[in-house]
């Protein structure tokens, strides 16, 4: 397992829709100078841009639906495979089917890096609905607020690159019940086989930011919180 602090560390985190993924995944990231890898970000980036991948999926990711597994096989090992990767990365929003775990585990054997923790990042469902209701995301470059918890230092403006900020259209009330049952349905049996290969950090995500940061950092090596 790697150790020293700035050594590479291969993370995934893994949990519900809103429990925090990505506001973690960006702080870990910078501390341990990887780079965060969001499946998401990458497809609505997509989006945004209009790219062919961006049409193909807009409408699966706005119902709230995966999209399919051999497609966001070909993103994610287009992207693992650039030279910012070869140190590790933090993995958020991937893999989230047995599928999609079969086939990080083939990337990773092949390159002879195993995975070093998956962190699973677990908040109680009204939580997780109050948090996804007040995200405000940028529509330009992705950065995510919370109009209470992380408010942006102007109302409605993106503090990183000053375009407007948006609601997500998943993150509207139908679409976040289908995400919720995406993800058990789809999801959750990763739980119990990272569990089984002793990987599993479970990590209570209620609390500041810096504080759920805290309880990730002690389990991690290298990592400050
Ligand atoms: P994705 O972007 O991965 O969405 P998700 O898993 O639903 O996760 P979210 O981004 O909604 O939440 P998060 O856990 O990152 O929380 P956040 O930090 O933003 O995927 C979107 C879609 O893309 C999927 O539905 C699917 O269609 C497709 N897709 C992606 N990956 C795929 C894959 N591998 N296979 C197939 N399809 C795929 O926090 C949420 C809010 O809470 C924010 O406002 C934040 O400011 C606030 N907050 C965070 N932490 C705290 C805290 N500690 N206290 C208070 N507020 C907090």
């Amino acid at each position: 397992m790697s150790g020293a602090a700035g050594a590479g560390i291969r993370l995934v985190l893994l949990g519900a829709p809103g429990v925090g993924k990505g506001t973690q995944a960006d702080m870990i990231a910078a501390r341990l100078g990887l780079p965060h890898i969001s499946t998401g970000e990458l497809l609505r980036a997509a989006i945004r841009e209009g790219s062919a991948l961006g049409r193909r999926v807009k409408a699966t990711v706005e119902r709230g639906e995966l999209v399919p597994d051999a497609l966001i096989g070909e993103v994610i090992e287009e992207r693992l495979s650039r030279k910012d990767a070869e140190r590790g990365f933090v993995l958020d929003g991937f893999p989230r089917t047995v599928a999609q775990a079969d086939l990080l585990d083939r990337f990773l054997a092949g390159r002879g890096q195993p995975l070093d923790r998956v962190i699973l990042i677990e908040v109680p469902e009204p939580v997780i609905i109050e948090r996804l209701a007040g995200r405000r995301s940028c529509g330009r470059c992705g950065a995510t607020y919370h109009v209470s918890h992380n408010p942006p230092k102007v109302e409605g403006i993106c503090d990183r690159c000053g375009a407007a900020l948006q609601q997500r259209p998943d993150d509207a009330e139908a679409v976040i019940a289908e995400r919720l049952r995406a993800y058990r349905d789809q999801t959750a049996p990763l739980v119990s086989r990272y569990r089984s290969a002793g990987r599993l950090v479970p990590i209570d995500g209620q609390g500041r930011p810096e504080e759920v940061l805290g309880r990730i950092a002690a389990a991690v090596p290298g990592l400050r919180a």
